[in-house]
This record gives C-alpha cells, sequence and structure tokens, in this order.
C-alpha cells in the first residue's frame, strides 16, 4: 500500500473510550493466530508516554515470541499484542517530561509483551524520542529495534572507533541495513555478507567490499577485523575468532546457549565474544535521528502492509524479505 500521505495531513487523536482496535494473538501457532481485536487502551503511569500508533514495524524477535520459540525463557500469558516499533502522536504527557501532546515520536517500546500493534501504546519517557518533520512515519517505524541493536552492538559491544575494519554478516536486513552505514557514518572499512542478489543493495548503503555467503566463508578469509557484528546469528565465534584482530570484538544478537558460554568465557581474553541483547534508549533513537537528518542513515522498506494485514507481514519476515523493513500502518491515521 502506498503509505506517502504519512507525511501529510493527519493529525493525532486522543482515545475517545476505554477501548481501542489491536493486533492480538492468543495462543502460540502460525501468522494466522493474529487478529483484530477490541482491547482495552493502555492506561498510562507518571514517566510514561501515550502514544497513538500511526506506524510500527516486525522484527524477527515478534514471529519468534508468536511461535513460542522464547516460551521457556519469557513466558506469560494471553492475549498479546506483537510488536515493539512504534511511530506516532504522543496524547498524554506528565508536563515537564520534554514531550508535549502532538508531537510526532518514535519509540522502541519498553515492555516484555511488546504492545505496539494498536491504535494507542505506552511506553517510558526514557524510551521515546521526537522525530523531525523530515522523516516520515512508515521510515521511523522500521527504525526503533532495528536501529538500536545495529548502533548498541557496534558501539557498546564492539567499542568501534573510526578507521576500524568491520564486517556485517547478515547486512541486508533490518538491523544489517543500519549497521552497515552507522559503521560507514563512524569512519570504518566495512565489508558486507549477505546472499549474492543483495550485492547491489550492500554496497549502496556504503560497504566497501561484499561476500556472498552461499560462495564464501568470510572466516577463510585473508582478511582480518577489529569488528565481526553477526547480524544473522549463523557464524560461530571459534571460527570468527581466526579472522579477528588482536582486540577485536566479536557480536552476536543471537541469545542461545552457545552465545551466552561465549560470553562469559571470553570477556577477559583480547579477542572477545559476546551475545547483545539491545534495551530501549531514547538517546539512541536520538542518534540514529542526528544521522538519518546528516543523509548518513537511510531506511530502506522492503515491503508495507495494515494492521489489519499482520499475518502477511509476519509472512513475509519469517520467509525471507528481499531486503530492508517491513512496515505496517495504522489504516485509522491514514
Ligand atoms: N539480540 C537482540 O537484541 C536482537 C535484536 C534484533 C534482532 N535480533 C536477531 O537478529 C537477527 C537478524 O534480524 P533482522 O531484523 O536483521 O532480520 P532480517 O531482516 O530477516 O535479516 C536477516 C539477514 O541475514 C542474512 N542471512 C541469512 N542467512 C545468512 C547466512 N547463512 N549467513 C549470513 N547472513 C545470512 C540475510 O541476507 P539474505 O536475505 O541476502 O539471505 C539478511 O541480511 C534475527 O535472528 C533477530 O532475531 C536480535
Amino acid at each position: 500500500m502506498d503509505t506517502s500521505t504519512q507525511k501529510t495531513t493527519y493529525s493525532h487523536r486522543a482515545p475517545t473510550g476505554s477501548t481501542m482496535r489491536a493486533v492480538e494473538y492468543d495462543h502460540y501457532g502460525d501468522a494466522s493466530t493474529l487478529h483484530m481485536a477490541e482491547r482495552p487502551v493502555p492506561r498510562r503511569l507518571p514517566g510514561q508516554l501515550l502514544i497513538e500508533v500511526v506506524a510500527s514495524s516486525v522484527n524477527p524477535i515478534d514471529y519468534r515470541f508468536r511461535r513460542g520459540d522464547l516460551k521457556g525463557i519469557v513466558p506469560f500469558g494471553f492475549p498479546r499484542v506483537p510488536g515493539y516499533d512504534v511511530a506516532g502522536f504522543v496524547v498524554e504527557t506528565d508536563s515537564g517530561s520534554g514531550f508535549a501532546v502532538g508531537d510526532r515520536v518514535m519509540a522502541f517500546l519498553d515492555h516484555t509483551r511488546g504492545g505496539a500493534l494498536a491504535d494507542y501504546a505506552v511506553c517510558a519517557v526514557a524510551s521515546a524520542a521526537k522525530i523531525p518533520d523530515s522523516m516520515p512515519m512508515d521510515e521511523a517505524a522500521a527504525i526503533p529495534l532495528a536501529g538500536s541493536t545495529a548502533l548498541q552492538s557496534l558501539r557498546n559491544h564492539g567499542k568501534i572507533k573510526p578507521g576500524q575494519t568491520v564486517l556485517i554478516n547478515g547486512a541486508s536486513g533490518g538491523v544489517g541495513m543500519f549497521a552497515v552505514q552507522l559503521a560507514k557514518a563512524y569512519g570504518c572499512h566495512v565489508d558486507a555478507v549477505a546472499s549474492a542478489k543483495n550485492r547491489e543493495f550492500c554496497m549502496s548503503l556504503g560497504a566497501d567490499h561484499f561476500y556472498d555467503y552461499e560462495q564464501d566463508d568470510f572466516t577463510k578469509s585473508r582478511e582480518r577485523w577489529d569488528i565481526i557484528f553477526d547480524v544473522a546469528g549463523k557464524a560461530h565465534y571459534l571460527a570468527a575468532r581466526a579472522v579477528l584482530k588482536e582486540g577485536g570484538h566479536f557480536v552476536s544478537t543471537e541469545p542461545n546457549i552457545e552465545g551466552m558460554l561465549v560470553t562469559i568465557l571470553t570477556w577477559p581474553l583480547s579477542k572477545s565474544g559476546q551475545v547483545m541483547l539491545a534495551v530501549p534508549a531514547g538517546d539512541d533513537l536520538r542518534e540514529l535521528i542526528r544521522l538519518y537528518e546528516l543523509g548518513a542513515l537511510r531506511v530502506t522498506i522492503d515491503s508495507q502492509f495494515r494492521f489489519e494485514e499482520a499475518a502477511d507481514a509476519h509472512r513475509r519476515v519469517e520467509t525471507g524479505v528481499e531486503h530492508g523493513k517491513v512496515v505496517l500502518i495504522n489504516s485509522q491515521t491514514i
């Protein structure tokens, strides 16, 4: 669907009753479990914003939760409203919060349960950031979780510095496309790994060199990297260690047992390995917005769906996007 109208005339709308429309699921299962429902409007507590949601996006964690992949780790009841990314308008806030009713914002929701695919969502003031008029809502919705993951992986875990060599394994997806651009913006030489169909896309993001993972195994390369960011969660620390420079960092997004052990056992070593967990931070969103305004960070949208089509949006991410992010639009706001 064409949502270029998101830039124009719509203004915010506060809740008119105690319920709202939301996408929910009430048991684990495939994407067909997602359906529209009436849910209570979430109650805003002091220190929080109530946001009218205009757009959201799908991250792999959304379908992993929906399928029950993480039920042993994060058990909680049903029904659940999926989604962590929000772009929309502030409709309620404390005075002195730094936000005002009507502000255009993005947020990385700080509730384990998600809650973005609804007319309204709440989050801590510290998990949101104002967005500039130049940023359309659909692009804003693509940034929070994936952009924060890329930024925190490279900066907090990878300790990125200008002039370093960085390899992004899984460079064409939601997280990878931000990681390539961030590493370039921070003055690094960047090598990108994805499938051959995404060579042009990765080079257009600014990558200096491309590896097709079906043809080349980067761990057998003669190159050496300061940071290997395994976005795809397909590499192994011990193999990657062979191509890390002294003092280098291997960062993975995959929170499995192997990754946890590597994180614990390798922290004192000169070539460390870490599993990262992205956390909501308004300051990180502001850094991503700063780079967007400078033209150093652009957002590629793979496809757009309405909230009513959430099942198709999940299927699209689950079966592999072409490149970039899958965005969901709240049709009530168009
Ligand atoms: N720990 C955290 O806090 C956190 C946060 C965000 C995401 N994640 C995880 O990070 C992963 C990526 O998320 P995403 O949103 O970027 O997913 P995505 O949009 O589906 O992108 C996946 C990327 O991996 C690439 N890929 C697939 N198979 C590969 C292989 N064998 N070797 C190298 N690259 C391969 C894909 O390239 P092609 O399409 O060209 O095959 C694509 O670039 C997911 O598993 C997600 O759960 C974790």
